[in-house]
């Protein structure tokens, strides 16, 4: 019996970058086989180690909410869920704080990369501006996992690390405190989505080179004419091997389509034309979905409802599991 679980921190609007690699693949796999089971959710506790700005959390929570909602998921197969609607997560993050070597969180790649900025501004402190969240990050996504014995997690590369600390936690505490936690592994997809951004670079919030899913109609079309290409002049044969608007068509049509695109690239294209009919294709298939997620981010009472729904079916797991934990390490009813 597989368990899939996932999270997403509620930083951001989510892109075509974020659909294609993360949203999409796992509503799939979710549909795919009936006997799994899938706990999707919003991470917005993980937000607060990196935004203090709480209506842009919450303005982001709704989104990927609505954004997981339009695009699809069954929430009659999912466990669809907000983290911080799980009280057992941040109760199990410190049982499990007491268990993680401080070893293993100096050596994340996120504190890591804090301090290694500060050492090139020559700041004072290594550790200026980097709270306790940051360092003890990890731990919080390890929790999230073990909490559900999670067996597969699908990821992003950049997540491989936090993987390897869950592992390493949970197999910390099953062996002082007897076998509890399965040991999750990381799915990477190989020749994973990395969808580029406008500017060619990975797309990503930080580049500012987004494409939002879910952009109204005019500004979508606004933003597909923006993607860089080259001053190949219509009639001149194209390369679409090395080419950020042939990649996000790709992302987004079937093999036929692609073949097809892949010809025209070939006989000489026009820019324009191209664009046009990048747009048109992805305005096509985007367009009821975005119909379905201007509604639902019209009526958050509702997905509040969903989530809460969802929180429900994952305490039924979450919480029997930490009475357990609780037992096992002496905290609890003496009797
Ligand atoms: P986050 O919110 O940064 O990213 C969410 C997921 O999307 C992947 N990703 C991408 N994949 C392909 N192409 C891209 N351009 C791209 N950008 C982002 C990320 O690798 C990730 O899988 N710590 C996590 C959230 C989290 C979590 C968890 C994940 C909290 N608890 C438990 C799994 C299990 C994060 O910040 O992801």
């Amino acid at each position: 019996q597989q368990t899939v679980l996932t999270g997403i921190t509620t930083t951001g609007i989510p892109h075509l970058g974020n659909y294609a690699g993360a949203i999409r693949p796992a509503i799939e796999s979710s549909l795919r086989d009936s006997a799994k089971s899938s706990y999707f959710f919003m991470a917005d506790y993980h937000a607060l180690i990196k935004c203090q700005e709480p209506e842009r959390v919450r303005e982001s929570t709704l989104a990927i909410a609505a954004t997981w909602l339009a695009s699809g998921l069954d929430t009659d197969r999912v466990t669809f869920y907000r983290q911080s609607d799980i009280p057992e997560v941040t109760e199990l993050s410190w049982i499990l704080t007491c268990v993680a070597a401080k070893g293993l969180m100096n050596r994340a790649h996120a504190y890591k990369a804090a301090v290694q900025d500060n050492v090139e501004n020559e700041a004072a402190d290594p550790d200026k501006g980097i709270t306790m969240g940051l360092f003890s990050y990890p731990i919080l996504m390890a929790a999230d996992i073990l909490l559900f014995n999670a067996t597969h997690v699908p990821v992003g590369k950049d997540q491989i690390q936090h993987l390897e600390m869950t592992r390493d936690i949970g197999q910390r505490f099953n062996h002082l405190f007897g076998e509890t936690f399965t040991l999750p592994e990381a799915v990477v997809d190989e020749n994973g989505m990395v969808l580029k951004g406008l500017d060619g670079r990975k797309m990503s919030k930080s580049y500012n080179n987004t494409i939002p899913l879910f952009e109204g109609e005019k500004k979508f079309r606004k933003l597909i004419n923006k993607i860089v290409t080259n001053s190949l002049e219509p009639g001149e044969p194209k390369d679409p091997d090395n080419c950020t608007l042939f990649s996000i068509y790709a992302a987004f049509a079937d093999a036929e389509a692609v073949a097809a695109m892949r010809r025209q690239y070939e006989e000489g294209i026009g820019w324009g034309e191209a664009k046009k009919q990048v747009f048109e294709h992805l305005n096509e298939l985007l367009k009821d979905k975005r119909e379905a997620y201007n509604e639902l981010i019209s009526d958050p009472a509702e997905i509040d409802r969903i989530l809460k729904k969802g929180a429900e079916r994952a305490r039924e797991y979450a919480v029997p599991l930490m009475a357990d934990v609780r037992k096992k390490v002496g905290i609890g009813p003496l009797a």
